[in-house]
Order: C-alpha cells, then sequence, then structure tokens
C-alpha cells in the first residue's frame, strides 16, 4: 500500500507505508518525547501537530488534556493516526488552512521533509495566536551526512545517476535568520548531535526513507546499491556486536509568534 505524496513540494519520491513506518521507525516518536517535554502542553490548550505522522506522539500530547490536532502530507500515516484515535488530516505542511487557531505548533522529525521552510513559517506564524509557541525538532546541518555520503557513493559505483538532495537540514544560524524574517522570537536553539539505534539496522532504515535517492532506479540495481550503502557504512556506524546507528543531528528550538503584522501574509 505505498503511495507517493502528491505534493510538489514533497521530498521527491518519498513513499510511506504506515506498517513498514511503525515496524522500522517507531523510535522517531519515542525519541520525540524530550521535545514534548520542551512543550509542556496544558490542559484545554488548543495545539498543531505538523507533521504528525502516525500519531503516536500526537495522542501522548493529547492524553495531557490539550486539544490537539494533527496534520501530515501522507494519506496513509494520517489514516493510521485517525486509527489510532486521532484528530488528524492530510494537509500539506507548506500550505497550512489555520488562521489565529492555536496556542502552539510542535513538530517533531518532519520540517526536514518540507523543503520550501518560508511556506512552512508562513503559515505556522498565521496558524499561531499571537504570542504562541512553535516548539520543534528536526534534521539539522550534518543530519545522516555518512549516510548520504554513502549512498552516493553506491549509487556512482553502479552507475545509477546522481540524486538530488531531498532533504533541508539547516544550521541554527540559517533557521534562526528564518524565524526571525517570519516574525518569531527565538528563545533557544541548538543543533544536537544524537546518534540513533535502528532497531532493525541500516536496512530497516534505508527501507523507510531512502527512497527519495532510490526512485528512479530499477529493482535489480537498487538490490545493489542497497548492499554497498551497508558495507560502506558498517565501519562507520555498526558496532562490534552489530548494533546500527544512525548519524543524527538535531535541531532543536523554541520560539514565539510576535505580532499580528506577520498574519497578513508572507513578509517577504
Ligand atoms: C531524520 O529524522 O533526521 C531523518 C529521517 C529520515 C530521513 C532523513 C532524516
Amino acid at each position: 500500500m505505498t503511495t507517493n505524496t502528491t505534493s510538489p513540494t514533497a521530498a521527491a519520491g518519498q513513499t510511506w507505508n504506515a506498517t513498514r513506518y511503525a515496524h522500522d521507525a517507531g523510535f522517531v516518536p519515542t525519541l520525540g518525547a524530550p521535545v514534548a517535554e520542551l512543550l509542556a502542553a496544558q490542559p484545554g490548550e488548543r495545539i498543531l501537530d505538523l507533521g504528525c505522522g502516525d500519531g503516536v506522539l500526537t495522542a501522548q500530547l493529547a492524553a495531557s488534556g490539550a486539544r490537539v490536532i494533527g496534520v501530515d502530507a501522507s494519506p496513509e500515516l494520517i489514516a493510521a493516526a485517525v486509527e489510532r484515535g486521532v484528530d488528524a488530516h492530510v494537509m500539506d505542511g507548506h500550505a497550512l488552512a489555520f488562521d489565529n487557531r492555536f496556542d502552539a505548533v510542535f513538530s517533531n522529525a518532519a520540517l526536514h521533509w518540507m523543503r520550501e521552510p518560508n511556506a512552512v513559517l508562513t503559515g505556522v506564524q498565521r496558524a499561531l495566536k499571537p504570542g504562541g509557541r512553535f516548539v520543534g525538532e528536526f534534521g539539522g546541518h550534518g543530519n545522516v551526512a555518512a549516510i548520504v555520503t554513502a549512498m552516493r557513493a553506491a549509487l556512482c559505483a553502479n552507475d545509477a545517476g546522481e540524486p538530488t538532495f531531498a532533504w533541508f537540514f539547516p544550521t541554527a544560524d540559517e533557521y534562526t535568520a528564518l524565524l526571525q524574517e517570519h516574525g518569531f522570537e527565538v528563545e533557544q536553539i541548538a543543533l544536537i548531535p544524537r546518534p540513533t539505534p535502528l532497531p532493525t539496522g541500516i536496512a530497516g532504515w534505508l527501507r523507510t526513507f531512502a527512497d527519495p535517492f532510490l526512485a528512479d532506479v530499477d529493482a535489480q540495481v537498487r538490490q545493489r546499491v542497497l548492499e554497498d550503502t551497508e558495507t560502506l557504512l558498517r565501519p562507520a556506524l555498526c558496532d562490534t556486536h552489530g548494533r546500527w546507528h544512525a548519524d543524527y543531528v538535531r535541531l532543536r528550538f523554541v520560539a514565539h509568534a510576535t505580532t499580528s503584522d506577520f498574519k497578513q501574509g508572507n513578509p517577504q
């Protein structure tokens, strides 16, 4: 049941499958717990979970008594979130359709998939009430650098073409500037290296997330590229007990919406 996301701004070629995601990437919501703590959702608050995926963390936020809505561009993941009892909707993060509605916008491990941050931040600013907070974490500069380099090398070695970079991994300075341009005051922002255990190894990670690199590669070559990528990465990301870690670097931030001037539209 894999289906391409339909948004022209979504990462090229990425497909989502809720069962596969839960199996290979169940650590994503678990490791989002510190960001949820930073959000500190209060009973009765209205909260938007931007890029809610299959809704595991969204449901936990809602359990705090906040009124939480989740949005995600993937119909497959939204179906899984709805099944979990989450108030969740298919919506492209580049085109948020909310006005002055939320006390907070929360986002875990999703903003790196949205490659036009100006459109995203315009929508977040508009969705927040004045003074509302934007709390999130996503892949920052240097995130999965070893994995990307190994994939590029494996594609090249198999004459499988040159992939375009699929994700948005800014530095703290770059994202601070973007937030400020969109009328946010930045309370805190930091890049946090976080080697991340992969319960189903690098094979599971590639199965779930590497579509942008492999979408145009035929099945036989694809298999060789995956094997070569694993071989290249083993010395760097697999320990002597066979345990794999991904070289994640998180960009974690808390920002606040300022005046209502920015709610009229994109300030640029
Ligand atoms: C991340 O969470 O950092 C990530 C996940 C999949 C692909 C790229 C980055």
